[in-house]
Order: structure tokens, then sequence, then C-alpha cells
């Protein structure tokens, strides 16, 4: 009997992993909860929501799932996998008590300092008053971080005292975030270009995934509000060897020790974002689970088994794992719904979704869709498709990922025209 895998969550990165999951001949059976009219065609999905600890538990012991893969962050920082641990399951994911290397700004800054990991200089602060006391006397521009999750919108980059009074009563105050504002990591203001680095731990080894580029704004040229990433491409090409040694010296086994040595073993996937400044590469911020859009361009070049690598990290061995990346180069638009990421219209129909069938080197991840009443696939949230192509170089995969958006319409279709805009400057 093959495995059977329960995946949680229910866009583009989800739709990856499932693929990847997929993939792998030890496994014959795939769930996703609650999954997408993407991620059906790979995976039986289940309506069970992902803070739904004690159903998604029950269903796992029920369908005698072998393991699970969680790949949002919300329940990783929510405590699921301790959840799922103490019932006996196998399940792949970092503890509550080291996912809030991604859930709490401040530790993970905190964290840094203790273990000279290169960041930003920072100070936490747990009070209007004290927020207004301190940018008074700040360098600018300044960059506030709500302390929780704040699906990446909780960070504000502030130009002057006025914008940076403004966003600590909108933080603090106001609560737009809710309690993720109750405590505000106020950070100086760095400039370079920002690699996404993705890596597997097994709680003390930790074996790098190919690297990625992506591209948060919502407009072309890196204009409008951020978004949870319009596309991206792996590898970037401004991850040199240069920088790899430094990460590795300096990033990426220093945090895995430092998290074992607090007490917080992490085993899971670790997201570098990274930002190369002219003092060397810096942590901008690290997240506890695969990117959204970057597993749709990392695990399409990924050759090892995943299931592998997953129960690798789970049982200590990764060491024993040879993680290969294919030479292709690999590209992904979104394609949004307009009005991203502020509001929009969904419910439209979708059509060219069956011309990527049976393609090895063009696909379409779902992160917003769904099946209507008449059994039609439509769109069903902000960023709702992910077109994907592998290819020799990046420009070449860029050329056949932007002509395969062609082949899909749906009303208020956006996406932007420049991704991988960066390629052009090596
Ligand atoms: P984060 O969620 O911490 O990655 O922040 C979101 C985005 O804000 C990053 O991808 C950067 O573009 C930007 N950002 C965060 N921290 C800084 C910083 N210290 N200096 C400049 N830009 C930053
Ligand atoms: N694409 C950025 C993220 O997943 O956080």
């Amino acid at each position: 009997m093959g495995m059977k895998v329960l995946i949680v969550g229910g866009g583009g990165r989800e739709h990856a992993i499932a693929w990847a999951v997929a993939k792998s001949p030890k496994v014959d059976k795939i769930y996703c909860a609650p999954g997408n009219a993407g991620i059906a065609s790979v995976a039986e999905c289940v309506p069970i929501g992902a803070m739904e600890f004690d159903k998604l538990v029950d269903f796992a012991k029920e369908k005698q799932i072998d393991l699970t893969v969680v790949g949002m962050d919300d329940p990783l920082v929510g405590g699921i996998v301790d959840k799922f641990e103490a019932a006996g399951l196998r399940v792949f994911g970092p503890r509550k008590n080291a996912a809030i290397l991604e859930g709490s700004k401040a530790f993970s800054k905190d964290l840094m300092k203790k273990y000279h990991i290169p960041t930003a200089e920072y100070t936490t602060v747990h009070s209007p008053e004290e927020a207004y006391e301190y940018i008074k006397t700040c360098k600018y521009p300044t960059v506030l971080k709500a302390d929780g999750l704040a699906l990446g919108k909780g960070v504000l980059i502030c130009n002057t005292y006025e914008e940076a009074k403004a966003g600590v009563k909108e933080l603090m105050e106001d609560k737009k975030f809710g309690a993720s504002g109750d405590n505000v990591v106020i950070e100086e203001f760095m400039t370079g270009r920002e690699i996404s680095v993705l890596s597997f731990v097994d709680g003390k080894t930790i074996k790098l995934m190919a690297s990625a580029m992506d591209h948060k704004r919502a407009g072309d040229g890196d204009t409008g509000l951020n978004t949870g990433g319009m596309g991206n491409f792996s590898p970037s090409p401004f991850y040199t060897p240069e920088v790899d040694a430094f990460c590795k010296k300096y990033i990426y086994q220093p945090t895995v020790d430092a998290m074992a040595a607090e007490g917080r073993p992490f085993k899971g996937v670790i997201f570098f974002g990274l930002m190369l400044t002219d003092d060397g590469p810096k942590v901008l911020e690290y997240n506890a689970r695969f990117g959204d859009p970057e597993a749709q361009v990392v695990l399409p070049r990924l050759e090892t088994d995943i299931v592998d690598v997953f129960n690798a990290c789970i049982d200590g061995t990764l060491d024993q794992i040879d993680l290969k990346f294919s030479d292709q180069a690999c590209l992904c638009v979104v394609l949004a719904s307009d009005g991203y990421p502020v509001s929009y219209k969904t419910g439209f129909p979708i059509s060219g979704l069956e011309t990527f069938e049976g393609k090895k080197d063009e696909f379409v991840f779902h992160a917003g869709t769904k099946f209507n009443e008449k059994g039609q696939i439509v769109t069903n949230g902000g960023r709702v498709l992910a077109v994907t192509a592998l290819a020799p170089t990046l420009k070449e995969a860029r050329a056949k990922a932007y002509a395969a958006t062609e082949r899909i319409s749906f009303a208020n279709k956006y996406m932007r025209h420049d991704i991988g805009h960066a390629i052009d400057e090596v």
C-alpha cells in the first residue's frame, strides 16, 4: 500500500506542493483541506478549514493519513503541528515554539541580535507612547513592522516623522492588524536587491533549495501596493557563489543552531528573505513555510522525491538526502483579479485551463479558484492562477510563461507585464 498524504491549505503554494507530492511513486492518495479547483486535479479536496485543528486531526485519524504537510503560516504559528503530534500523527512543519520565527518579528530580531546574524538595526516598542517617543529621534526613512502575522501587509516604510506617526497610530492605536500590532519593531531602512532562499531543516541540518526572486508590488515597475507576490523566478542571477558562501557561514546554519540552542529546534521549511546591501547580505525576515509564489517556481525544479525530503526532516536524517534541482530556469506570472490587493470581484468563469494538460514545462497552479454550481471553474480570490514555465534560460522561461498567459481568459484578469525585469540587468 502506498502512502496517504494530507496537505493543509488551499492556495497556489499548496497546489505546487500537492503537484510535487503527486509525482512521488510512494504516494497513492492525496487529500487537501480545503484545497481549490486546481488542487482537485491531483488531490481529493475536503471542506475543512486550515484553522480547524480538531477536525483535521479527526480526519487524519479516520483516513489513516501517513503524512500531513502544512503549507500555511497561520496554522503553523497557531500550533497545528503540536496538535497532530499529540494525536500520534506524522506531520511536516515546525512546532508552535519554532514557528514563532515567523510569528513574532520581535522574537526573530532578538534571536538574530543574540546570535550575531546580520540584519537591520532595530528596537521593539510595546506601547504607542514608547513608539511616539522613539520616532522623534530615529533616522529616516524608517520601517515599522507589526510584531505578529499580518498577511505580509504589516510593514510600513515611513519617509518622515509625520508618516511614522500615522503608522504608529494605524498599527498600535487603530489596531489595523489586531493584536499583531500590540508590539512593533522599528527598524533601520535598508536598500538593495531582495532574494528569497527556501530551505529544508530537520532540527539540526539545513539543505537549501534553489534561490528565487519575488515581485511584491501590484504594479509594473515595482509600483503600487504590496501584495502576496505577483510573480517570480528561480534561480536569481544575483545569488552569486559569494553571496551563497556568506549566507552559509553567517545566516543559514547559524539560524538553525540558534533555534536549537534556544530549545526550539526547527523542523520544516525556513524561508530566508534576504537583502543584498552594500554591507553584505542581511535578513529582512524569516518565514516558517514555503513562499507563495516561490513554491511555484522552486518545486518544479526539484528532482528529489519531496516525500523522502519531508520524511527526512521529520526523522532528523536530512544529512542523508541528496537534494537536487534541475538546471532549468522557472518563471511564474500571477494572474490576479483586477483591484487586488484592495477589492475585487470574483465568480467569473475561467477558460483555457485545458491547454496546460499533459505539458511537462508549462503549468497553471491555482491560487484562488473554485467550482461553481454548474461545475465550471471560476475565480475565487485576489490571486487566481500562477502560470509557470520551465526553460533552459530565464529569458526563455519568461517568454514561454507570458505566451501561456494569453491562453487563459476570465473577466477582470490582471497581471504585471514585467515579471523578471531584473534578468535584463544582468
Ligand atoms: P517583510 O514582511 O519583513 O519581508 O517586509 C516586506 C517588505 O518590506 C520586504 O520584502 C521589503 O521590500 C520591505 N522591507 C522590510 N524591511 C525592510 C527594511 N529594513 N528596509 C527596507 N525595506 C524593508
Ligand atoms: N512571496 C512571499 C511570501 O510567501 O511570503
